[in-house]
Protein backbone atom coordinates (compact mmCIF):
# COMPACT_ATOMS: atom_id res chain seq x y z
CA UNK A 1 0.00 0.00 0.00
CA UNK A 2 2.83 2.52 1.20
CA UNK A 3 5.32 1.85 -1.66
CA UNK A 4 6.81 5.43 -1.21
CA UNK A 5 8.60 4.99 1.40
CA UNK A 6 11.25 3.10 -0.16
CA UNK A 7 11.46 5.46 -2.52
CA UNK A 8 13.31 8.56 -2.74
CA UNK A 9 11.37 10.59 -6.16
CA UNK A 10 12.48 14.24 -5.68
CA UNK A 11 14.89 16.58 -4.69
CA UNK A 12 13.60 16.92 -1.15
CA UNK A 13 12.89 13.27 -0.51
CA UNK A 14 17.07 12.94 -0.94
CA UNK A 15 17.87 15.59 1.47
CA UNK A 16 15.27 15.02 4.43
CA UNK A 17 16.38 10.97 3.47
CA UNK A 18 20.42 11.97 3.76
CA UNK A 19 19.19 13.57 7.28
CA UNK A 20 17.33 10.84 8.74
CA UNK A 21 20.08 8.37 7.98
CA UNK A 22 22.71 10.85 9.49
CA UNK A 23 20.57 10.77 12.77
CA UNK A 24 19.96 7.32 12.94
CA UNK A 25 23.46 6.46 12.11
CA UNK A 26 24.94 9.05 15.12
CA UNK A 27 21.81 8.44 17.39
CA UNK A 28 22.94 5.11 17.31
CA UNK A 29 26.74 5.66 17.84
CA UNK A 30 25.44 7.89 20.92
CA UNK A 31 23.41 5.91 22.60
CA UNK A 32 26.42 2.97 22.39
CA UNK A 33 28.77 5.58 23.62
CA UNK A 34 26.73 5.80 27.03
CA UNK A 35 24.65 2.54 27.62
CA UNK A 36 27.85 0.71 26.33
CA UNK A 37 30.68 2.00 28.93
CA UNK A 38 27.59 1.67 31.30
CA UNK A 39 26.74 -1.86 31.11
CA UNK A 40 30.88 -2.54 31.07
CA UNK A 41 31.70 -0.46 34.26
CA UNK A 42 28.70 -1.97 36.26
CA UNK A 43 29.53 -5.45 35.71
CA UNK A 44 33.52 -4.83 36.01
CA UNK A 45 32.44 -2.73 39.13
CA UNK A 46 29.63 -5.54 40.57
CA UNK A 47 29.40 -5.66 44.40
CA UNK A 48 31.36 -8.47 45.18
CA UNK A 49 34.48 -7.10 43.01
CA UNK A 50 35.04 -3.96 44.83
CA UNK A 51 36.11 -3.58 48.32
CA UNK A 52 35.16 -0.52 50.37
CA UNK A 53 38.99 0.87 50.60
CA UNK A 54 39.57 0.95 46.98
CA UNK A 55 36.79 3.20 46.52
CA UNK A 56 38.23 6.80 45.98
CA UNK A 57 36.17 10.08 45.39
CA UNK A 58 37.28 11.06 42.23
CA UNK A 59 36.62 14.94 41.88
CA UNK A 60 36.83 15.69 38.17
CA UNK A 61 38.74 14.25 35.56
CA UNK A 62 39.31 17.21 32.53
CA UNK A 63 40.22 15.44 29.54
CA UNK A 64 37.19 13.06 29.77
CA UNK A 65 34.53 15.82 30.67
CA UNK A 66 35.99 17.72 27.43
CA UNK A 67 35.74 14.83 25.54
CA UNK A 68 31.85 14.30 26.50
CA UNK A 69 30.93 17.77 26.35
CA UNK A 70 32.85 18.50 22.53
CA UNK A 71 31.95 15.03 20.82
CA UNK A 72 28.09 14.70 21.62
CA UNK A 73 27.94 18.83 21.27
CA UNK A 74 29.75 18.59 17.92
CA UNK A 75 26.75 15.31 16.78
CA UNK A 76 23.88 17.45 17.48
CA UNK A 77 24.97 20.33 15.64
CA UNK A 78 25.45 17.99 12.65
CA UNK A 79 21.99 16.48 13.19
CA UNK A 80 20.63 20.10 13.27
CA UNK A 81 22.51 20.95 10.24
CA UNK A 82 21.31 18.64 8.09
CA UNK A 83 17.88 19.11 9.64
CA UNK A 84 17.93 22.90 9.08
CA UNK A 85 19.24 22.81 5.62
CA UNK A 86 16.62 19.94 4.46
CA UNK A 87 13.79 22.22 6.12
CA UNK A 88 15.39 25.30 4.16
CA UNK A 89 15.22 23.18 0.76
CA UNK A 90 11.96 21.33 1.34
CA UNK A 91 10.06 25.32 2.50
CA UNK A 92 11.86 27.59 0.23
CA UNK A 93 10.20 27.92 -3.00
CA UNK A 94 11.73 28.00 -6.46
CA UNK A 95 11.14 31.28 -8.20
CA UNK A 96 7.53 30.98 -9.72
CA UNK A 97 8.94 31.80 -13.20
CA UNK A 98 10.54 28.61 -13.40
CA UNK A 99 7.81 26.36 -12.06
CA UNK A 100 4.71 24.88 -12.67
CA UNK A 101 2.06 26.40 -10.20
CA UNK A 102 -0.91 23.91 -9.81
CA UNK A 103 -3.65 24.53 -7.58
CA UNK A 104 -4.39 21.88 -5.30
CA UNK A 105 -8.09 21.62 -3.40
CA UNK A 106 -8.58 19.20 -0.84
CA UNK A 107 -12.45 18.38 0.57
CA UNK A 108 -14.17 15.66 1.98
CA UNK A 109 -12.64 13.48 0.31
CA UNK A 110 -11.19 14.04 -2.77
CA UNK A 111 -8.16 15.80 -4.05
CA UNK A 112 -8.76 18.30 -7.10
CA UNK A 113 -5.69 19.68 -9.26
CA UNK A 114 -6.26 22.53 -11.37
CA UNK A 115 -3.57 23.99 -13.78
CA UNK A 116 -2.32 27.36 -15.55
CA UNK A 117 -4.47 27.95 -18.84
CA UNK A 118 -2.71 26.59 -21.68
CA UNK A 119 -2.35 28.93 -24.83
CA UNK A 120 -6.45 28.48 -25.88
CA UNK A 121 -7.14 29.28 -22.57
CA UNK A 122 -8.51 26.01 -21.51
CA UNK A 123 -7.85 24.58 -17.79
CA UNK A 124 -7.40 21.31 -17.19
CA UNK A 125 -8.91 20.15 -13.59
CA UNK A 126 -8.21 16.16 -12.99
CA UNK A 127 -7.67 14.07 -9.33
CA UNK A 128 -4.87 12.66 -10.04
CA UNK A 129 -1.53 14.40 -10.87
CA UNK A 130 0.36 14.52 -14.14
CA UNK A 131 3.60 16.65 -14.46
CA UNK A 132 6.66 16.42 -16.18
CA UNK A 133 10.02 14.86 -15.12
CA UNK A 134 12.94 17.12 -13.74
CA UNK A 135 10.46 20.47 -13.43
CA UNK A 136 9.81 22.62 -10.70
CA UNK A 137 6.45 22.17 -9.44
CA UNK A 138 4.81 24.70 -6.24
CA UNK A 139 1.38 23.04 -5.47
CA UNK A 140 -0.95 26.10 -3.99
CA UNK A 141 -3.29 24.02 -1.45
CA UNK A 142 -6.19 24.87 0.16
CA UNK A 143 -9.73 23.29 1.17
CA UNK A 144 -13.45 25.18 0.87
CA UNK A 145 -14.29 27.34 3.88
CA UNK A 146 -17.03 25.03 4.90
CA UNK A 147 -14.68 22.03 5.23
CA UNK A 148 -11.88 20.37 7.07
CA UNK A 149 -8.30 19.88 7.87
CA UNK A 150 -6.86 18.05 5.68
CA UNK A 151 -2.91 17.14 4.84
CA UNK A 152 -1.26 16.29 1.15
CA UNK A 153 1.21 13.42 1.95
CA UNK A 154 3.42 12.38 -0.48
CA UNK A 155 5.50 9.56 1.48
CA UNK A 156 7.92 9.03 -1.59
CA UNK A 157 8.75 12.71 -2.11
CA UNK A 158 8.85 13.18 1.92
CA UNK A 159 6.38 16.09 1.40
CA UNK A 160 3.51 17.12 3.79
CA UNK A 161 1.75 19.94 4.53
CA UNK A 162 -1.73 20.82 6.02
CA UNK A 163 -4.51 22.31 3.32
CA UNK A 164 -6.94 24.22 5.41
CA UNK A 165 -9.88 26.13 5.03
CA UNK A 166 -9.69 29.41 3.75
CA UNK A 167 -5.85 29.75 4.02
CA UNK A 168 -2.94 28.91 1.29
CA UNK A 169 -0.05 26.87 2.42
CA UNK A 170 2.52 25.55 -0.68
CA UNK A 171 4.85 22.64 -1.05
CA UNK A 172 7.08 21.99 -3.84
CA UNK A 173 8.76 19.04 -5.70
CA UNK A 174 11.03 17.93 -8.76
CA UNK A 175 10.59 14.20 -9.20
CA UNK A 176 11.74 11.74 -11.24
CA UNK A 177 9.56 9.92 -14.01
CA UNK A 178 6.67 7.01 -12.00
CA UNK A 179 3.61 6.59 -9.93
CA UNK A 180 3.38 8.21 -6.51
CA UNK A 181 1.07 7.99 -4.08
CA UNK A 182 -0.97 11.01 -2.62
CA UNK A 183 -2.68 10.43 0.80
CA UNK A 184 -4.71 12.78 3.30
CA UNK A 185 -3.03 12.84 6.69
CA UNK A 186 -4.95 14.72 8.82
CA UNK A 187 -7.99 12.48 10.03
CA UNK A 188 -10.97 14.43 8.18
CA UNK A 189 -13.86 12.25 8.69
CA UNK A 190 -15.86 8.86 7.71
CA UNK A 191 -13.87 8.33 4.37
CA UNK A 192 -10.34 10.07 5.36
CA UNK A 193 -8.38 6.61 4.92
CA UNK A 194 -9.84 6.54 1.08
CA UNK A 195 -9.10 10.39 0.65
CA UNK A 196 -6.24 8.80 -1.82
CA UNK A 197 -4.72 10.09 -5.18
CA UNK A 198 -1.89 9.60 -7.48
CA UNK A 199 0.91 12.10 -8.76
CA UNK A 200 2.29 10.77 -12.13
CA UNK A 201 5.16 12.32 -13.51
CA UNK A 202 5.57 11.94 -17.02
CA UNK A 203 7.98 13.30 -19.74
CA UNK A 204 8.09 17.06 -20.18
CA UNK A 205 7.24 16.23 -24.24
CA UNK A 206 3.87 14.01 -22.75
CA UNK A 207 3.18 16.77 -20.68
CA UNK A 208 3.07 19.36 -22.95
CA UNK A 209 0.90 18.02 -25.56
CA UNK A 210 -1.48 16.87 -23.11
CA UNK A 211 -1.09 20.63 -22.00
CA UNK A 212 -2.03 22.06 -24.83
CA UNK A 213 -4.98 19.79 -25.67
CA UNK A 214 -8.18 19.53 -24.08
CA UNK A 215 -8.12 16.49 -22.87
CA UNK A 216 -8.65 15.47 -19.42
CA UNK A 217 -5.85 12.83 -19.23
CA UNK A 218 -2.36 12.90 -20.86
CA UNK A 219 -2.68 10.14 -23.76
CA UNK A 220 -0.80 7.45 -21.91
CA UNK A 221 -3.61 7.86 -18.86
CA UNK A 222 -6.57 7.62 -21.23
CA UNK A 223 -9.15 5.25 -20.18
CA UNK A 224 -11.59 5.61 -22.54
CA UNK A 225 -13.96 6.67 -19.70
CA UNK A 226 -16.78 8.89 -21.00
CA UNK A 227 -16.42 12.64 -20.03
CA UNK A 228 -19.11 12.31 -17.58
CA UNK A 229 -17.52 9.36 -15.98
CA UNK A 230 -14.36 11.53 -15.49
CA UNK A 231 -16.27 14.42 -14.45
CA UNK A 232 -17.83 12.35 -11.99
CA UNK A 233 -14.39 10.90 -10.76
CA UNK A 234 -12.30 13.98 -10.72
CA UNK A 235 -14.73 16.06 -8.60
CA UNK A 236 -14.05 12.88 -5.91
CA UNK A 237 -18.35 12.24 -6.01
CA UNK A 238 -17.53 8.29 -6.15
CA UNK A 239 -16.23 8.74 -3.32
CA UNK A 240 -19.29 8.84 -1.64
CA UNK A 241 -21.91 7.85 -4.00
CA UNK A 242 -21.96 4.44 -6.31
CA UNK A 243 -23.99 4.61 -9.71
CA UNK A 244 -22.98 1.22 -10.82
CA UNK A 245 -24.89 -0.72 -7.88
CA UNK A 246 -27.72 0.39 -5.32
CA UNK A 247 -24.85 -0.16 -2.58
CA UNK A 248 -24.56 3.04 -0.17
CA UNK A 249 -21.10 4.15 0.89
CA UNK A 250 -21.26 7.50 2.54
CA UNK A 251 -23.79 9.01 0.43
CA UNK A 252 -27.29 7.21 -1.35
CA UNK A 253 -26.44 5.55 -4.53
CA UNK A 254 -27.07 7.44 -7.57
CA UNK A 255 -28.24 4.23 -9.56
CA UNK A 256 -31.64 5.40 -10.92
CA UNK A 257 -31.85 8.50 -8.84
CA UNK A 258 -32.47 10.74 -11.76
CA UNK A 259 -36.07 8.99 -12.20
CA UNK A 260 -38.80 11.56 -11.04
CA UNK A 261 -36.50 14.36 -10.65
CA UNK A 262 -36.34 17.86 -11.88
CA UNK A 263 -33.61 19.08 -14.27
CA UNK A 264 -33.31 21.99 -11.68
CA UNK A 265 -33.31 19.51 -8.76
CA UNK A 266 -30.39 17.34 -9.99
CA UNK A 267 -28.28 20.61 -10.39
CA UNK A 268 -28.99 22.42 -7.10
CA UNK A 269 -28.02 18.71 -5.63
CA UNK A 270 -24.64 19.64 -7.75
CA UNK A 271 -23.99 23.11 -7.57
CA UNK A 272 -25.93 24.23 -3.93
CA UNK A 273 -26.54 20.97 -2.66
CA UNK A 274 -27.48 23.38 1.29
CA UNK A 275 -30.57 24.40 -0.59
CA UNK A 276 -32.26 21.04 0.08
CA UNK A 277 -31.08 20.43 3.30
CA UNK A 278 -34.52 20.79 4.87
CA UNK A 279 -35.83 18.41 2.20
CA UNK A 280 -33.35 15.28 3.61
CA UNK A 281 -30.25 16.32 2.10
CA UNK A 282 -26.98 15.64 4.12
CA UNK A 283 -25.31 18.56 5.06
CA UNK A 284 -22.26 16.71 3.97
CA UNK A 285 -22.46 17.05 0.97
CA UNK A 286 -19.98 19.58 -0.63
CA UNK A 287 -21.18 21.86 -3.59
CA UNK A 288 -19.28 21.49 -6.84
CA UNK A 289 -18.59 23.72 -9.71
CA UNK A 290 -19.79 22.48 -12.65
CA UNK A 291 -20.81 24.42 -15.97
CA UNK A 292 -24.40 23.31 -17.61
CA UNK A 293 -23.03 21.09 -19.81
CA UNK A 294 -20.57 19.38 -17.47
CA UNK A 295 -23.81 18.50 -15.81
CA UNK A 296 -25.37 17.42 -18.53
CA UNK A 297 -22.66 14.56 -19.21
CA UNK A 298 -22.40 13.41 -15.72
CA UNK A 299 -26.23 13.04 -15.69
CA UNK A 300 -26.02 10.63 -18.57
CA UNK A 301 -22.93 9.06 -17.30
CA UNK A 302 -25.44 8.25 -14.08
CA UNK A 303 -28.04 7.07 -16.15
CA UNK A 304 -25.81 5.00 -17.99
CA UNK A 305 -23.58 3.61 -15.51
CA UNK A 306 -25.56 1.16 -13.57
CA UNK A 307 -26.48 -1.26 -17.00
CA UNK A 308 -23.41 0.21 -18.77
CA UNK A 309 -21.61 -3.70 -18.22
CA UNK A 310 -25.05 -5.43 -19.39
CA UNK A 311 -25.18 -3.61 -22.33
CA UNK A 312 -21.90 -4.23 -23.07
CA UNK A 313 -22.05 -7.99 -22.58
CA UNK A 314 -25.38 -8.02 -24.99
CA UNK A 315 -23.46 -6.07 -27.27
CA UNK A 316 -20.10 -8.52 -27.59
CA UNK A 317 -22.89 -11.38 -27.67
CA UNK A 318 -24.40 -10.11 -30.56
CA UNK A 319 -27.58 -10.31 -29.37
CA UNK A 320 -28.21 -7.08 -30.77
CA UNK A 321 -27.80 -8.86 -34.18
CA UNK A 322 -31.66 -10.02 -33.78
CA UNK A 323 -33.44 -7.79 -30.98
CA UNK A 324 -33.82 -4.19 -30.50
CA UNK A 325 -33.77 -2.35 -27.34
CA UNK A 326 -36.39 0.33 -29.24
CA UNK A 327 -39.62 -2.03 -28.56
CA UNK A 328 -39.59 -2.87 -31.98
CA UNK A 329 -39.14 -6.36 -33.21
CA UNK A 330 -36.18 -7.67 -35.27
CA UNK A 331 -35.61 -11.23 -36.02
CA UNK A 332 -36.08 -12.00 -32.52
CA UNK A 333 -38.95 -9.82 -29.93
CA UNK A 334 -37.23 -6.21 -28.72
CA UNK A 335 -35.96 -6.08 -25.08
CA UNK A 336 -38.02 -3.84 -23.99
CA UNK A 337 -40.52 -4.64 -21.53
CA UNK A 338 -38.46 -7.82 -21.36
CA UNK A 339 -37.68 -6.52 -17.59
CA UNK A 340 -40.66 -7.97 -16.20
CA UNK A 341 -39.97 -11.50 -16.63
CA UNK A 342 -38.86 -13.98 -13.61
CA UNK A 343 -34.94 -13.90 -13.29
CA UNK A 344 -34.86 -17.48 -13.72
CA UNK A 345 -37.00 -17.59 -17.17
CA UNK A 346 -34.55 -14.75 -18.26
CA UNK A 347 -31.57 -16.89 -17.46
CA UNK A 348 -33.08 -20.07 -19.51
CA UNK A 349 -33.88 -17.92 -21.88
CA UNK A 350 -29.95 -17.50 -22.42
CA UNK A 351 -28.28 -20.40 -21.36
CA UNK A 352 -30.74 -22.81 -22.75
CA UNK A 353 -33.65 -21.51 -25.01
CA UNK A 354 -34.73 -24.88 -26.14
CA UNK A 355 -35.80 -25.55 -23.03
CA UNK A 356 -39.10 -23.63 -23.42
CA UNK A 357 -39.81 -24.24 -27.65
CA UNK A 358 -42.97 -25.99 -26.60
CA UNK A 359 -43.96 -22.59 -24.86
CA UNK A 360 -43.65 -20.46 -27.80
CA UNK A 361 -39.81 -19.55 -27.99
CA UNK A 362 -38.30 -19.95 -31.67
CA UNK A 363 -35.90 -22.77 -32.26
CA UNK A 364 -33.45 -20.12 -34.31
CA UNK A 365 -32.36 -18.72 -30.56
CA UNK A 366 -28.72 -20.24 -30.09
CA UNK A 367 -27.65 -20.94 -26.24
CA UNK A 368 -25.10 -18.94 -25.00
CA UNK A 369 -22.54 -19.25 -22.35
CA UNK A 370 -22.47 -16.71 -19.82
CA UNK A 371 -21.15 -16.50 -15.83
CA UNK A 372 -24.04 -15.69 -13.66
CA UNK A 373 -22.43 -12.67 -12.93
CA UNK A 374 -22.46 -11.60 -16.71
CA UNK A 375 -26.66 -13.10 -16.51
CA UNK A 376 -26.97 -10.63 -13.59
CA UNK A 377 -25.78 -7.75 -15.24
CA UNK A 378 -27.89 -8.54 -18.24
CA UNK A 379 -30.71 -8.86 -16.39
CA UNK A 380 -30.21 -5.29 -14.76
CA UNK A 381 -29.92 -4.21 -18.21
CA UNK A 382 -33.32 -5.65 -18.84
CA UNK A 383 -35.05 -4.30 -16.10
CA UNK A 384 -33.47 -0.44 -16.85
CA UNK A 385 -35.20 -0.99 -20.16
CU1 LIG B 1 -8.74 14.55 4.22
CU2 LIG B 1 -8.04 13.06 5.94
Amino acid sequence: MLEGFNTSGSIIAEHIGFALEMNLWLSIVLFLSVVGPMLYLAWKYRADKVKDEDIENVTHHLLLEITWTTIPTIMMFTFFYYGYTSMVTARTMPPANESIIIAVEGKKWSWNHTYPANANGFVHKTAELYAPANKNVILEMTAPLNDVIHSYFVPAFRMKEDVVPGRITKQWFNANEGTYDIECAEYCGTSHAYMLSKINIIPQADYDAWISSQDSKPAAFATGASKGQELFESNGCNGCHSVTDDSILIGPSLMGIAKGKTAQYLKDAIINPNKDIADGFSAMMPATKMSDEDIAEVYSYIATAAVAKGAAIIESNGCMGCHTTDGTPSAGPSFKGMGTLDAGYIKDAILAPNKDIAEGFSPIMPATTMSDDEIAEVTKYLKAL
